[in-house]
């Protein structure tokens, strides 16, 4: 029932029909819904049965419009299982562009940098993911990622001069940052980044049938690697000062979809 009324909701706010792609925002990722035509936009906090996200820097908000004559959704608002959420409850957004009719979906994340070629503001179209340590998210999923999808964005960085790199990520339920000793354990296994999210909507968009890619934008070393620790607020600042190559990236994809 939930599903139902969060969708009529939608339905009567948003402009949701036929949606080219659906973009799913990272930790102080913003994207152009101030640069889309016939922007429409909803609180997820406003909508029935919609979980809450308490997380700093997620702003819980629905968008739609159009974007280089391509019709998009934004949403803005995701929650986390770190947060005491069921997987139900973080997967709820995908079940809600299930509903929609999506069948394209691009997911974005800010993760700590494990590969140490990859610092802070670089930019991972995502080939693989293991989750080593939540067997509940783990599901064989030989080819998550489309390649078709890839293929586009890393033409997109190409066509606009900004560096794409392909890699693993890896995922941690949180809500702690990882040890030195577990980064050094992840970097053998062939992670190149870390993050708590996307993981788990990632198994149930590939469930859905929808073609999806993912992007992890660098947002800090992971732990161990400058002797530092680490902290949200780095997170944050990072997403925010170097946002624009991410944004830039996502217009040219946009218009290759
Ligand atoms: N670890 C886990 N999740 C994260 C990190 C990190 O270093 N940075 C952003 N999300």
């Amino acid at each position: 029932m939930k599903i139902f009324e969060t969708k009529k909701y939608i339905e009567n706010m948003l402009d949701s029909k036929n949606l080219d792609i659906a973009i799913v925002l990272g930790s102080g990722l913003s994207f152009l819904e101030d640069n889309m035509e016939n922007l429409k936009q909803v609180k997820t906090s406003d909508m029935p049965g919609y979980p809450v996200s308490t997380v700093m820097g997620h702003k819980g908000m629905i968008s739609t419009g159009i974007y280089a004559g391509k019709k998009l959704m934004i949403m803005a608002g995701r929650v986390h299982y770190y947060e005491g959420y069921s997987y139900e409850e973080a997967v709820f957004p995908i079940d809600i562009l299930k509903a929609l009719g999506v069948k394209k979906l691009l997911l974005t994340n800010a993760a700590g940098g494990i590969n140490r070629s990859y610092g802070p503001g670089s930019i991972l179209v995502l080939e693989k993911y293991i989750a080593p340590f939540s067997s509940k998210y783990k599901k064989v999923l030989p080819e998550p990622y489309s390649k078709e999808l890839n293929s586009l964005l890393e033409e997109a960085g190409r066509n606009k001069g900004i560096e794409v790199h392909k890699g693993c990520y890896a995922y941690m339920t949180g809500p702690s940052f990882e040890t030195k000793a577990e980064i050094d354990f992840l970097r053998l296994s062939g992670a190149d980044a870390v993050g708590m999210s996307t993981v788990p909507e990632t198994v149930r968009a590939v469930g859905y049938g929808m073609d999806i890619a993912c992007i992890s934008r660098v947002s800090n070393p992971a732990a161990g690697i400058t002797g530092k620790p680490l902290s949200h607020v780095e997170v944050l600042d990072t997403a925010k000062r170097s946002q624009e190559s991410f944004i830039e990236l996502l217009k040219e994809f946009i218009k290759l979809i």
